[in-house]
């Protein structure tokens, strides 16, 4: 029977709450991806709001599963293991039986997606956190937490894109057998259903629950993520200033902040002032053992922050240099040797010139600025 013969008829499938849902989906991911494949450091402050979008758009997207009209409820696509390697099988020898809504292989594929990035943005607020001491967790997560959330967050992304990429295959596939444009139903919210298949009563929307239901879902994650966010960040310490070390030390050039070398480098610091990088820094031996004392008090080994965690490995060769360090190194080698000599800069030993909020210790990706000469 040639395809010209199958009557069909235009029926509305996805409302308008599903298909804003799923571009505006589309483009926080892209956003998302994009600016955390992009050095992360400059795009931090997007990739954030990127995130917490998508936290949003799925909260929505399972109340909406409840609450939404017929084909957006998501117990109209929750297929058994059974039926939906039926579907790929039929699949494979080009006859799939016509669903109205989502195909059980498309199904599974909403609900891996939704799981991933659930997983995701949990994942990138424990880096939040843990490494970088910001957000809503940074009293609950401490660096090694953080750590360990940055490997599940990058895997979990290769995972994504891996079934973004499917995704994609599977809505051409599906074009392909149906004749149906999938991208097309996705805009304007209809598809063509043969005659032959009777469509389920259709249940109508309920926003007036949707939006209840959101509101107190909101209400409860906000206020746990707002009792998470008093918590103070772990792993900073009270630190009162020390008039010998801020005189001192900040005679020639800025005041490090204690957390950028562990304890050994301070101590074989001090302990040769009188040859300090070519200069004579010597101090009397009171100063020089207050001074001793605080750093090593306050030293990289009492922080939990990233710089702290990071500066404790220092390089063989130079132990007393923090842009001498590996991870300093590695972080700057992207900066360009004439950026560090521009009189703005002044050097890589000037940290304060580009990061805003050295004195503190933090060195957050969002407060880098790098004077323009
Ligand atoms: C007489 C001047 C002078 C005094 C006083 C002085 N420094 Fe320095 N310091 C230098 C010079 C010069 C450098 C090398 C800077 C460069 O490479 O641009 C340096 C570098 C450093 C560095 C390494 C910076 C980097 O790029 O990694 C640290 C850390 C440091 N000083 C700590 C101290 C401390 C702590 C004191 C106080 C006990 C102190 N300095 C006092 C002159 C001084
Ligand atoms: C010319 C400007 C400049 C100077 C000077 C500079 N930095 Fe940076 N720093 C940067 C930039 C830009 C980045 C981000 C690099 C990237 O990841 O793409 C960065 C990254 C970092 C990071 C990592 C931040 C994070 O969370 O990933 C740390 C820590 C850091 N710098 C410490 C220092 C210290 C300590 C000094 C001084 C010894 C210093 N920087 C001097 C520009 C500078």
């Amino acid at each position: 029977m040639p395809d010209t013969e199958i009557k069909d008829h235009k029926v509305k499938v996805w409302d308008l709450p599903t298909r804003i849902f799923h571009w505006s989906l589309v483009a926080l991911v892209m956003i998302g991806l994009i600016t955390g494949f992009l050095s992360p450091e400059w795009w931090m402050g997007v990739h954030l709001w990127a995130g917490y979008g998508t936290v949003l758009l799925v909260i929505f997207r399972l109340v909406w599963g409840i609450f939404g009209s017929e084909y957006s409820r998501l117990e109209t696509f929750t297929f058994t293991p059974r039926e939906v390697i039926a579907h790929i099988r039929e699949v494979f020898f080009l006859r799939p039986t016509h669903y109205i809504g989502h195909n059980p292989a498309g199904a599974l594929m909403i609900f891996a997606l939704i799981f991933i990035l659930v997983g995701i943005t949990l994942s990138g607020l424990l880096v939040l956190g843990g490494e970088e001491n910001q957000g809503p967790l940074a009293g609950a997560a401490n660096y090694q937490v953080g750590d360990l959330a940055a490997g599940i967050h990058s895997t979990l992304t290769v995972i994504l894109m891996a079934l973004i990429v499917f995704h994609v295959f599977g809505v051409f596939t599906e074009i392909r057998l149906s004749g149906e444009n999938l991208i097309k139903s996705m805009i304007d919210g209809y598809k063509r259903v043969p005659d032959s298949i009777k469509p389920p009563t259709h249940r109508d929307a309920r926003p007036l629950a949707a939006i209840t239901a959101m509101t107190g879902f909101a209400m409860i994650s906000g206020s746990l993520l707002w009792a998470f966010s008093t918590m103070p960040p772990s792993g900073l310490l009270k630190m009162t200033e020390n008039e010998d070390f801020q005189t001192e030390c900040g005679d020639c050039h800025e005041v490090y902040h204690p957390s950028l070398l562990p304890r050994a480098s301070w101590t074989s610091m001090m302990a040769s002032l009188d040859d300090h990088f070519g200069e004579d820094a010597s101090l009397p031996p009171k100063t020089a053992i207050a001074i001793t004392a605080y750093l090593s008090a306050h030293a990289a080994e009492e922080w939990d922050t990233e710089a702290a965690n990071r500066f404790r490995n220092v390089s063989p060769e130079a132990p007393i240099q923090i842009s001498a360090t590996p991870y300093w190194v590695r972080k700057h080698n992207e900066v360009d040797a004439d950026i560090f000599k521009r009189k703005g800069v002044g050097g890589k030993s000037h940290c304060k010139s580009c990061h805003q909020d050295a004195a503190s210790g933090r060195f957050d990706d969002q407060n880098i600025k790098i004077p323009k000469e």
